[in-house]
Parts: structure tokens; sequence; C-alpha cells
């Protein structure tokens, strides 16, 4: 007999037409706080966000902890790599005065504290295994999540494949992302063979190739893009129809979101014709389309371009049934008219 082992049913990180983009505090709200601490995902708590980014190595003794360069040096008032340095000479550091003095004290967090203070103070975390980690450290990452409970709270994402496997293969109920700084040939194929929910480029690489949004999409997979910080490239990448940004300014992700909410969808009116009119030949008509965004219209009297405005020779229409569209950010509407015999 063979035996069949389901795979769990992950959530879906698509988002639904018309939905805002999903916001990823890049380590933490880390434009106003120091970066991966407790502080900046706090931050980021306090904007509304619910997916909070940081980055795990490992320390010498093997000790995740949270922190995105090799060495200590730029965030800390220590020097020397992460990997070179115990968990108790880490411990030492402050990673809060390099910021500014109002944050002096502040500690390079564990990841076992930067987990409990999700349990305490909310928020998911969305985990990039940072650089090179041997299996055994993945092991240890995926431990401490497991002993908390926590699997529905945490995102994982990593450059590096074969981190990704791993974690699939300790935790199989994580959601994956892959982080990519320039795009596979092919996203859907890694994507399927990883198990991903996500396929997380970079802002510049996915401006290459807009279009792998629809196959991704088709596969199930999410795009979110880093690092993006303005919101002229919120905009074109929410038109683009990706799913999430990774910015370091969640709070201001969140504003530009809320207005994304209350903006007017963009939509055409015709106005002239009417629906049902009917016209005679030789009598004037004139396409008036109304729009109400600052959107290009696109209009078509049975399929052929019009100018919003023109005046149509009524002597050429054959009697019967004609459709005007009208096209703006996507949306269409129609309406239709009938010319009639020339009443005697
Ligand atoms: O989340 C995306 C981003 O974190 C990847 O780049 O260098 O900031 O870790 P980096
Ligand atoms: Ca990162």
């Amino acid at each position: 007999m063979t035996l069949t082992v389901a795979r769990p049913v992950r959530e879906s990180f698509v988002r639904e037409p018309g939905a805002p983009l999903r916001i990823w505090a890049h380590r933490g709200g880390s434009s106003a706080a120091p970066e991966n601490t407790a502080a900046s995902d706090e931050v980021a708590r306090r904007a509304g966000v619910e997916w909070i980014e940081n980055d795990v190595q490992p320390t010498k003794d093997g000790v995740p902890v949270v922190l995105h360069d090799e060495t200590v040096d730029r965030t800390t008032d220590g020097t020397g790599a992460i990997r070179s340095l115990t968990a108790a000479q880490v411990a030492e550091l402050d990673a809060g005065s390099w910021f500014a003095p109002g944050y002096a004290g502040l500690r390079v967090p564990t990841l076992a504290s930067q987990l409990d203070g999700f349990q305490v103070r909310g928020g998911n975390l969305l985990l990039e295994i940072k650089g090179a980690h041997p299996r055994e450290s993945v092991a240890r990452i995926v431990d401490e999540i497991h002993g908390r409970g926590m699997s529905r709270r945490v995102f994982v994402q990593s450059f590096e494949p074969e981190h990704l496997r791993w974690v699939r293969e300790f935790a199989p109920e994580l959601p994956l992302g892959l982080l990519r700084s320039t795009l596979d040939p092919d996203p859907p194929v890694i994507a399927k063979d990883l198990g991903l929910s996500a396929y997380n480029p970079s802002e510049t690489a996915f401006g290459i190739r807009p279009d792998i949004v629809a196959d991704l999409h088709a596969a199930g997979v999410a795009v979110n893009i880093w690092t993006v910080d303005n919101p002229a490239s919120w905009n074109a990448l929410e038109r683009a129809g990706v799913d999430g940004i990774i910015t370091n300014r969640p709070a201001e992700l969140a504003g530009w979101n809320a207005a994304f909410g209350q903006r007017v969808k963009p939509a055409a009116t015709i106005l002239s014709p009417t629906a049902g009119e009917l016209i005679e030949p030789g009598q004037r008509l004139r396409v008036a389309v109304g729009n109400n965004s600052p959107e290009p219209i696109a209009i078509t009297l049975d399929g052929a371009p019009v100018v919003n405005g023109a005046s149509i020779d009524t002597t050429l229409l054959t009697t019967g049934w004609h459709t005007v569209t009208a096209t703006v950010a996507g949306s269409t509407v129609e309406i239709t008219f009938e010319v009639i015999a020339p009443r005697l």
C-alpha cells in the first residue's frame, strides 16, 4: 500500500483585486529607529503594520541573532564578523547609539527575544535567513519558531534556495519567499520547485520584466518588491499588480494605502449617444464621454477608434444596432443605439 502524505495548505499572499498593497516593514520601521531591533519593530507595529522583516544570522557559538550586515561594525559600537563573536560578546554591544543618542543601550536581539516580543506585543515576522548558514543553524531557527508555536506568524525568506529547502524539510507548514537581485529565466519554475508562497525581486530586477506578475499569479505565487520607499514607485508597482512592498517607511506606506482606499476608481460615462437612442440617417450625432480621472480614455464605435467629441456622419451608418465603448484604466462601459429608417 502506498501512503500519500498531504502537503499543508498554506495561506495565499496574492492580493485581491482592489485590495491595498501588503506592507512588509524592512528591518522594522528602520527609517525611524535602529534597524533590526525591538525599537524598529515597535515603530512598525505602531504604524499598524502586520508584517515586520528581520534578518537572522548565527553567532560563533550558533545562537541566532537579528543583524543584517556580516559584521557588527555599522550598527553597533563593536567590530568584527558576527560569526566570529560569541552570543555573550554580542549581548554586550550597543545597537542604538549609531542611530541616535536616545537609543543608547539598545541590544542586538537574539531571535528568541525578538520572537518573544512578537508574542507579547503582536505582529508577524518576515524572517530573512541572511548569508551563509549551516544546516544545523537553519534547524535551530526553526526550533525557535516551533518552540513557541509561532508557525502561523512567521514567513521565511532567503536569497539561498538551499536554506529554503531545509526550512521546507524541517517545517513544511511555513510559507517561503525567494529573494532575487536578478530574475530567474522562468520564475514560476523555481517557485514550483521550492514550493514558494512568494517571489521577492528587487525593484530594479522587477522593472526589467514586470510581466512576471501574471505568470507567478497564475501559479498562485505572490510578488513582493524590495526595498521601495517612495510613493511614485508604490503607485507604479500597485498598477503593475504586485502584492506587497518591503519598505523602510512602513508608516508612510500605510498612509499611502489609506489614501489608495479612498481613491475614486477611474471610470468612463458615455453621455452621447444615450443607450437605446434612435437615430435617423443624416441626424446630428456627437460621441461624448465623461472621464472622472486623469487617465487616458479609449473610445470605439463598432470597434473602430473614435475621438471624444467627434461628430459622426450618420448617413454612413447601416440601419440597425451600433455599439459605443469607452475604456479607462482597464474598465470598459458600453452602450448600443439604433439607426432606423428615415421617418416619412
Ligand atoms: O526583504 C528584502 C531585503 O531585506 C533584502 O535585502 O540586504 O536588505 O536584506 P537586504
Ligand atoms: Ca533583509
